[in-house]
């Protein structure tokens, strides 16, 4: 029996209110053909080669019947919008859409669909929109009248009801007289978006992370963030205002060394359709306060690694000031005022902002410093984060240390960075424990265990979730200190992903929760605002499986809320035996929520099984003022006790 005593009158530390956030990057299909509702890939004709070789303009779309689409530049519907396809033939003929990832998409029997576009012709016409299957069995159409326009271009708007269940359709547009018409910003979304938001999110996907009770989003990226050019680098003003002013990009994450059985994905483009408006709005809707990440003037290190010139820096600085003004700007401002003309007037609360993302070495600690100088004298209400590189160790992670004891007020948090095997996580469960408290805060901002890293694999299993969970006791103890955590990535595209392990996994049709997942949602819905004092028996206890790395089988943490009432114990059991707990606070007990996973360090989830692996609750009786429990063999236990 293991006796672990709470000494809730004993407060060691605060408990950052930050501590658990989600990280969101356009990567494995995760923004478009992921969370951004849309539905149409490629829809205002305007992907291409970024070699400029292909003619990629007419990518996902093919021809129905006799139809003939080409791709025109004359007269556009807007300069960010330069391409527009120009559709003719006969009635019934038309162009089909393949969606992303040329899986189409789902459709559920009375799901409402809203269809848009920009559409120009010479004399009045029919168009049918409708949703078909490969069989060309359709599932919802609607047929609207075009009326005559001249160079100009006219929007329509249109809804129309599934009339059955299908989960690969294709959305069709179909002549429904002869002749000739041109068409942009095609678009198609569910009605039913995440709090039924106008160019919003996909529900599912955004319920869950919602339901995750994210402190925090960091937002955009990631390697996105940097591109692989100038031209490809991440820049939020492309990405706010009317949708037919946002220029597409191409995604960096195309062409990876991270492809999955050797796919890549040349389809692969944003259309900042989620941009920084849906982002900030995003934050609000779920609780989450905005972490935006900008560019430091400084394309991907891992590759071409291009420097803004220092003395040209003024662009990428200011396009931080821009920001600032267009969250927190008052709506008669520059920059507020187009915050709210897209429909929010009041400011977005912005605090934090990431000057660059995974960088590292002087050339970035000189460009982040241009940044900190006016953005600090300009704006002190905002808390800057500074990167340690790539990974957590090693030559550039301590010139970033160095860099930091030398301007200790120069940055509020430095965001570290792991992607490591499970071993490490355990090892370095007291990473933090000795860190100087006199430096900047630490937001680990990216990372994972992963498994498996001799075949590639990296598999979202169970051993994968109980590493980090052990390791994140260890953050809740060092939480005063480490002020952010987020995994990462957040989504993969099934059989799409061009990196995993990932939180989350989906499909047209399904998504589900990895362990790891789990396991976040667990830690970010029980946590308290100061760390108690909890004291382990020592049991003289063998070490087996797991424990045998971390040199103890329970880790432990426990918080307390601030007023006091609500106390929250974590248990994390690394010993392939089960562990008899007896818990005593100093308080009495009035009630017990226990939440306990247990699995085979193996157990993955899946779109067939997606809780093979979660939590069960149960409620279980205090006696004499303690509590008996069994914690399985490889477990989390989270216990929520109201004193
Ligand atoms: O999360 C995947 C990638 O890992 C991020 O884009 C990058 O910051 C890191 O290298």
């Amino acid at each position: 029996m293991t006796d672990i005593t709470i000494n809730t009158c004993h407060k060691l530390r605060d408990v950052s209110p930050l501590l658990y956030g989600i990280f969101f990057e356009d990567i494995n299909y995760a923004g478009d053909g992921g969370l951004y509702g849309e539905l149409i890939a490629n829809r205002s004709f305007e992907y291409y080669d970024r070699d400029g070789e292909t003619d990629k303009s007419k990518m996902c779309w093919e021809t129905i019947g006799n139809g003939n689409l080409s791709v025109s530049k004359r007269f556009p519907l807007s300069q960010a919008h330069s391409h527009y396809g120009r559709l003719s033939g006969e009635a019934g003929d038309g162009i089909r859409n393949l969606g992303f990832c040329g899986e189409g998409l789902a459709v559920r029997e009375g799901e409402v669909f809203l269809f848009s576009c920009s559409a120009r012709n010479a004399s009045p016409m029919k168009l049918t929109v409708r949703l078909a299957d490969s069989r060309g069995t359709c599932f919802g159409q609607k047929t609207f009248s075009l009326v005559r326009t001249g160079r100009g271009w006219t929007k329509y708007r249109l809804t129309f009801t599934a009339d059955g269940c299908c989960n690969q359709v294709f959305p069709e547009i179909l002549l429904e007289t002869p002749g000739a018409v041109d068409l942009d910003l095609l678009s198609l979304f569910p009605q039913d978006t995440f709090l039924g938001r106008k160019n919003g999110m996909r529900r599912d996907l955004a319920q869950m992370l919602q339901a995750l009770s994210p402190k925090f989003m960091r937002f955009p990226g990631g390697c996105i963030v940097e591109g692989r050019s100038f031209e490809n680098m991440y820049c939020w003003k492309d990405t706010i205002g009317d949708l037919t002013q946002r220029p597409t990009n191409w995604n960096r994450w195309q062409m990876e060394e991270y492809q999955i059985n050797g796919q890549v994905s040349l389809d692969y483009f944003q259309s900042y359709g989620l941009g920084f408006y849906e982002y900030f709005q995003f934050c609000e809707d779920i609780g989450a306060s905005p972490v935006p990440v900008i560019n430091a003037g400084m394309t991907c290190q891992w590759h071409e690694g291009l420097l803004a010139d220092m003395n040209a820096l003024d662009k990428w600085i200011q396009d931080a000031l821009d920001l600032i003004e267009f969250a927190n700007g008052p709506a008669d401002s520059t920059w507020g005022g187009r915050r709210a003309a897209m429909g929010h007037p009041e400011p977005f609360r912005l605090k934090y902002i990431g000057i660059g993302n995974e960088q590292w070495g002087e050339v970035y600690f000189e460009r982040y410093e241009a940044f900190q100088k006016v953005l600090s004298e300009k704006h002190p209400e905002i808390r800057l984060i500074t990167s340690a590189g790539w990974t957590a160790e090693g030559e550039e992670f301590d010139l970033a240390y160095r860099w930091m004891n030398a301007n200790k007020d120069k940055a509020y948090a430095v965001d570290e960075h792991f992607y490591k095997s499970p071993r490490w996580f355990l090892e370095n469960i007291h990473r933090y424990d000795s860190y100087d408290r006199s430096l900047p805060k630490v937001f680990a901002g990216e990372y994972a265990a992963h498994t498996h890293e001799n075949t590639g694999e990296r598999v979202c299993n169970w051993e994968a979730a109980l590493c980090e969970a052990a390791f994140l006791t260890g953050l809740e103890h060092n939480a005063d200190h480490v002020v952010m955590s987020c995994y990462a990535p957040l989504f993969g595209r099934t059989g799409h992903q061009q990196w995993q392990p990932d939180l989350i996994w989906f499909d047209n049709h399904s998504a589900y929760g990895t362990p790891s997942y789990y396991v976040q949602k667990l830690f970010a819905n029980h946590v308290g605002d100061v760390l108690v004092e909890t004291r382990i028996s020592e049991d003289g206890e063998t070490l087996s499986g797991l424990a045998k790395i971390a040199g103890k089988s329970l880790q432990v943490s426990s918080t307390l809320s601030e007023n006091g009432l609500r106390l929250y114990v974590k248990l994390v059991n690394l010993a392939d035996t089960p562990k008899e707990v007896r818990l005593c606070p100093d308080q009495p007990i009035s009630h017990c929520t226990f939440h306990e996973i247990a699995a085979g360090l193996e157990a993955v989830n899946s779109h067939e099984t997606p809780e093979n692996v979660s939590p069960r609750v149960s409620e279980p009786l205090p006696r004499d003022g303690s509590l008996l429990l069994t914690c399985e063999p490889y477990s989390v236990n989270v216990l929520e006790l109201d004193l």
